[in-house]
Order: C-alpha cells, then structure tokens, then sequence
C-alpha cells in the first residue's frame, strides 16, 4: 500500500527556496508533497498562501500513478524506464542497493548541495526506506544536510524515524509523536539554525493524507457530512469490476489534510517572520492521485484514468504572479529541472528527461515552450501465489481487498502517450497483456474517459501515436521532450 491520493489536487509536498536567479539574490526553495488532496475543500489555507499568491498548474500529471516509482520520478526528473523502480518492493528496485548505487546518488538534492544549498527531509521517503537488506536507517541520501526519514510506509504514530542515520522511536502522544507536525517543528528549527550565507531547500513529505488516515485530535469530527465526489464516471462498473465503495476514506483523508494546511500556514508565516517569504519558492504537489468509487473500482490509483494520473501543483515564488491558472501540461518529472533551473545548474549537464517549468510561471524570468507529447508508463503489481483469502482468484492479481476485486495485476502494465493543448487533448495506452489490449480516449468530448474510441478513430492518428509510443518508452534527457 502506499500513498493515497484522491483526484487531482494532491500534496506531498515540497518546499525549498530558490537561488541566484538574479546576480545578488539568493532563492530559497520549499517544497511539499503531502500525499493526496482535494484542494478545493480542506485545504483552505494552503489554497490561498500558495495557489492565489502564486501558480496553480490545472493539468500536472504524474508520469506513473503508484508511490515509490513516481516518488522516485520527483527525486531523478527521470521516467520509470529510465530510473528503473518499478513497483513498491525491494526487488522493483524501491529504495534497493541499486537505486542508491545509481539513480539516488544523481538525484536532485545532489545537485542543490554542490549549489551550497542548506537541504532538509523530513517526512516519508521511499516505502522500502530503511530496512535492514537495503542499508539499514543509516543509509542517508547523498545531498541532504538534515534528514528526518520515516522507515517504511505511511503511519502517523508509533513509527521509527532515520535521524542523521540513527533510529528514533515514537509512540502515539499527539503533542510529541504525530509526525505531520513533528516534521514542521524540525524544519522551522532548521530554518532557525540555519546559515544566513546561503539558500535552503526543505522537502516537507507528510504521508497525509495516506491510510491509515489518523486525523490530530481536533480534526477528528470535521467532515462528517462529506461524501466521495460522484463525479462522470462514478459507479459506472468497468469491464471487469463490480461495485464496491468505501465511504468512509474521504472525510477521514480530508481530517488528515487540516494538519497539513496548518503546516503550509505555520511554514509561510515562519518564512515571512525571518525575511524569507519573498526569496522563497514554494511548490505543493503530490505523487499521485487516487479514486473512490469511479468505474466503480474501489480505493486505490495505478490505473491509467485522470483521477489517478492528475496530481495538484500550486508554486508561489519571485516572478511568479499572483492568482494564475496555468493550463500547460507539466509533469513529476518536471520538478527536480525546475529546482535545478532556479538554483542556478546548467540542465544539460543532469541529462534529467523532465523540464523545467520555470518559464511557464516565471516568463519575465525564463523563455520556453513545453513538450507537444509526454509519456505514463505503468508496470503492473501481482503476487506469484493464490491469494487464500480470495481463493476463486488466480495468481498473478494484487490489491483485492476488501472485496477480492482486484485492482492491479501483472498484466496491468501499459504505456500511454498523451497530448494535450489548446487544439486536442488525446491519450493513447497500449498494455502489455495477451490481448495486446489499446484504450484511447479523446478528453475533449469525453473528460470523464466513458468511451474507448480505438475503433472509430482514424487509424493514421492510431499509427502515429503507437510510433510516438514507441520513441518515448525508450527516450532518455532530451528525446524525451523532442517527440513530434
Ligand atoms: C533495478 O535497477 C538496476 C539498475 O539500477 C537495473 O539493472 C535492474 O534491472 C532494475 N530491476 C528491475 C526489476 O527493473
Ligand atoms: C502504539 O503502540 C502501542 C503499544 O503497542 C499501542 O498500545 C497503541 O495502541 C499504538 N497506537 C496507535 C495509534 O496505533
Ligand atoms: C510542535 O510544536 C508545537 C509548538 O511548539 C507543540 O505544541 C507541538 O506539541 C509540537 N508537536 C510535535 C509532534 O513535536
Ligand atoms: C526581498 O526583500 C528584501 C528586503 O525587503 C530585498 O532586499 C530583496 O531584494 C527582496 N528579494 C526579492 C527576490 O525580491
Ligand atoms: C483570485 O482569483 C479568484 C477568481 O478569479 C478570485 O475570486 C480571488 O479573489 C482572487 N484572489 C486574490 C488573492 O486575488
Ligand atoms: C551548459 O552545459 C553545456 C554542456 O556542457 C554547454 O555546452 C553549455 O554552454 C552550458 N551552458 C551554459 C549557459 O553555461
Ligand atoms: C525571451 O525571448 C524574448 C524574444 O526573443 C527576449 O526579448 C527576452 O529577453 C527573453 N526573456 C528571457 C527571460 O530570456
Ligand atoms: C516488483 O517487481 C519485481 C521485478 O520485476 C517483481 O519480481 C515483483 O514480483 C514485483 N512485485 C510485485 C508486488 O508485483
Ligand atoms: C491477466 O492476468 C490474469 C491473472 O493472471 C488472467 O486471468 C487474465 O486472463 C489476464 N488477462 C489478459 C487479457 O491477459
Ligand atoms: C475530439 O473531440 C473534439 C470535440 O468533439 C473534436 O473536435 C476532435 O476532432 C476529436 N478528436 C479526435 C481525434 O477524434
């Protein structure tokens, strides 16, 4: 299990300040990836200090829809072919021996160090983070200066945390133990403590609003009227699927998320009080989204729809105007390029696949034009063996809880190229099943994706969106934005 986002506004959020974008001025960046969230009903606060002080990107998209291998997209600027985790298991590579030998040691916080970046974790890092065949809680990531890292996944109490590479134990005692605000305490010492001579980078990671969804004490009775949205695909049972619906998670996602606004709150106001506010960029954002009942699958993300796929992203910072709505597509893998380009790295030196984004919130700052085409990729999640709690099912399935109605498979892996501009907005996803199986949707006329149109569709259009597929399952830096 890992993190849950809901539709498309998420947060695991990202903080960090920015530098030397101007001769003389130092950025700082912060950066906040919450898990998931509706941003338009909990997350008031955060709404107004970041999103109508600065950007909110309408159509960001996680590259891969499941935690560890977007996760790791964040961190490298890299699509999944190319950092090479695939699932949420060691043995996909989340958090192993060979992420850190390879894609982790040129990972963005790398690069902000060699640019005398300050840099601070704290929160939830990779699933696998920490355990004893992977380097144990010592294993700190090159480039972080301040590393408070969650072992394993998601919790909000009773978890041990990689302190500097040392273990810390914690109980449940709200005011000492719940980890959202733990780790804004830690980063507002940071900011205490730190040397005023250069930038700071903060990546503040809350698995809120993950399960098991444990609200603060004094949130745990707001929402009770909410109900997961019954949006255009809502309850349409899907090919495979019959419906099942957990109610409850939202309001419950929803409680976890007021600690989180709190925090984007105490965090500006912090950064204001220390003179901050105005070199700083901040960018909330999150892994990847999450669904409640559309098609009727139940809970989960790793599917190809938009309730999966979309993430939230709000950025305030210098050059940014207030109260924008950015419709450019842009990208998880376009964040680490972003940080790099406001800290001041040449990005032909990263060969990152991403790009930054920069010049779409900031033109006064940067010129550039965004990609025509970009990729999501998936690698399906399955167990070798029959699942005994299910035992009409096969092998080969994953996710059936709570109703053996699975939600991931093997052979759920796909690969879609989508476009999506002014003119059309068209996806394309081949999988890799014995039916070769192909879904295109046109979300122009079909937004809530209620129709497959592979046969209707000219079959030119097919042909030169499976050779785009092609090139882009197999790019790397710069053939990755270039695909015509
Ligand atoms: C894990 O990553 C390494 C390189 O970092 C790669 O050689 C290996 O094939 C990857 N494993 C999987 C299952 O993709
Ligand atoms: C934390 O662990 C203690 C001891 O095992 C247990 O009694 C308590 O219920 C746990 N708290 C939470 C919130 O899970
Ligand atoms: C965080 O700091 C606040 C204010 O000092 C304090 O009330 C709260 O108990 C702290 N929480 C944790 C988990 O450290
Ligand atoms: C931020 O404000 C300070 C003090 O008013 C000023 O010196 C600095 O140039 C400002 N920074 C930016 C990026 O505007
Ligand atoms: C931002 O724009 C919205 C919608 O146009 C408007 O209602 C709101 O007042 C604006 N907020 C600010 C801070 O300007
Ligand atoms: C960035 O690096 C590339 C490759 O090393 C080099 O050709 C280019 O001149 C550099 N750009 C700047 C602005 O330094
Ligand atoms: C963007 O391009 C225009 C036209 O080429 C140029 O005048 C302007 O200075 C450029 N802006 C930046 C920030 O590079
Ligand atoms: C994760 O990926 C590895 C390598 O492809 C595979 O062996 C393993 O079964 C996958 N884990 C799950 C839960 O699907
Ligand atoms: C997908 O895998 C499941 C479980 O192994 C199998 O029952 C099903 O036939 C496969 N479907 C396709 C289209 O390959
Ligand atoms: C998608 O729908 C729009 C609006 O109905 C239409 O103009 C466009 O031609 C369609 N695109 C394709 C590829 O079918």
């Amino acid at each position: 299990m890992c993190n849950y986002h809901i539709t498309s506004l998420l947060g695991y959020l990202l903080f960090g300040a920015l530098v030397r974008l101007h001769a003389g001025t130092r950025l700082n960046l912060v950066c906040l990836t919450p898990l998931v969230s509706l941003l338009q009903t909990p997350m008031k606060k955060t709404k107004e200090l970041i999103g109508e002080a600065g950007a909110t990107f309408v159509n960001a998209f996680t590259v891969t829809p499941l935690c560890c291998p977007s996760r790791s997209s964040i961190l490298t600027g890299r699509y999944p072919h190319n950092h090479e985790v695939r699932n949420n298991s060691l043995s996909g590579n989340c958090s192993s021996v060979q992420w850190q030998q390879g894609p982790e040691a040129l990972a963005f916080p790398v690069y902000l160090s060699k640019q005398k970046y300050q840099t601070f974790f704290g929160g939830k890092y990779l699933n696998q983070y920490g355990r004893k065949d992977a380097g144990d809680v010592s294993h700190v990531p090159p480039g972080w200066d301040q590393w408070n890292a969650l072992v394993g996944n998601s919790q909000y109490y009773n978890y041990t945390l990689s302190v500097n590479g040392k273990a810390e134990q914690h109980g449940d005692s709200y005011e000492k133990d719940y980890l959202t605000d733990l780790i804004l305490n830690r980063s507002l010492s940071f900011l205490d403590d730190r040397s005023p001579q250069h930038p700071f980078f903060i990546m503040l990671a809350p698995p809120a609003p993950h399960s098991p969804w444990t609200a603060a004490p004094q949130y745990q009775k707001e929402f009770s009227n909410v109900q997961a949205p019954r949006d255009g695909s809502f309850d349409k049972p899907g090919k495979v699927l019959h419906f099942t619906l957990n109610q409850n998670a939202l309001p419950l996602r929803w409680q976890a998320l007021l600690s989180v606004d709190d925090m984007v709150e105490k965090l500006v106001k912090k950064l204001d009080s220390i003179k901050e506010l105005n070199n700083t960029y901040i960018f909330y954002t999150s892994d990847n989204g999450y669904h409640t009942g559309q098609f009727s699958l139940p809970i989960d993300k790793r599917q190809l729809y938009e309730f999966d796929i979309r993430i939230p992203l709000l950025v305030r910072g210098p050059g940014i105007k207030p109260n924008q709505t950015i419709k450019a597509p842009v990208l998880n893998i376009d964040l680490a390029p972003t940080f790099l380009d406001i800290s001041g790295v040449n990005l032909s030196t990263a060969n990152m696949d991403g790009q930054s984004f920069l010049a779409q919130m900031a033109p006064s700052l940067r010129n550039g034009t965004v990609r025509p085409f970009f990729l999501v990729e998936y690698t399906g999640e399955g167990n070798p063996t029959k699942d005994p709690t299910c035992p009409k099912l096969g092998p080969g399935v994953s996710q059936c809880f709570p109703d053996c109605v699975c939600e991931d498979a093997f052979n759920n892996t796909y690969a879609c190229v989508r476009t999506l501009d002014g003119k059309q907005d068209l996806q394309y996803c081949e999988f890799a099943d014995s039916e070769s199986f192909v879904e295109v949707y046109n979300l122009t006329s079909d937004p809530h994706q209620l129709e497959n149109i592979v046969k209707k569709v000219d079959p030119a259009i097919l042909q030169a969106m499976n050779q785009r597929l092609i090139k882009l399952q197999s790019c790397v830096g710069d053939s990755c934005r270039n695909i015509k």
